[in-house]
């Protein structure tokens, strides 16, 4: 395989395939609560950047739905991390935040999108990727839009796959 960029040795416990161990929970304060199931990938080609792949399915149906797609990069040196993040209801967003051990803590610096894009907007989104020490990986997504103050969106658990 292709040798690892030693600028992502801090993030290598990301790198490879996860699937949703049990449905995970959507939560809003407009919505009415929904599970879905979710795989993820991550990947490298030999650069300081890793690649990704987040495609979320209907619980019961298997039919796809949400889907987030982008790169992650690391400040050499440092803790600081970016996400650049496309998702394919029209959103586009950059998120930063720190590297703690295997903790994840990523704020929204900036959000565009399609200008057809359905109401309400989101406005900031907030989001915790961690690996638990059962082997597990956790995130949890919180996000703020045009008339919700910052809530909780989306909870979910995944185990490593093929
Ligand atoms: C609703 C944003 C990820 C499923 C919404 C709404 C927004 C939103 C703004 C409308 C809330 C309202 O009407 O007040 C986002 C963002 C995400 C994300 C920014 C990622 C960072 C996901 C994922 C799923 C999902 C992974 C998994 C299937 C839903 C569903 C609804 C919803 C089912 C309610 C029905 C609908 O409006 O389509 N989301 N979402 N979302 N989201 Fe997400």
């Amino acid at each position: 395989p292709l040798e690892l960029n030693p600028v992502l040795l801090p993030l290598n416990w990301l790198l490879g395939s996860w699937e949703s161990d049990e449905p995970g929970e959507g939560t809003f304060p407009t919505i009415k609560p929904f599970r879905y199931t979710e795989k993820l990938h991550f990947s490298h080609v030999g650069q300081p950047v890793i690649n990704y792949m987040f495609n979320a399915f209907h619980a019961e149906t298997n039919k796809p739905m949400h889907r987030e797609c982008g790169f992650i990069r690391i400040q050499p040196g440092t803790n600081k991390v970016a996400f650049i993040n496309a998702q394919n209801t029209g959103l586009v967003d950059i998120e930063e935040g720190e590297l703690t051990g295997q903790q994840l803590k990523l704020q929204s610096q900036s959000l565009a999108r399609i200008s057809f894009a359905k109401e309400p907007h989101v406005q900031q989104i907030s989001r915790v990727l961690q690996l638990r020490p059962d082997g597990k990986l956790e995130q949890t997504v919180i996000m703020a839009t045009d008339n919700q103050p910052p809530s909780q969106h989306l909870h979910i658990t995944y185990r490593r796959s093929l």
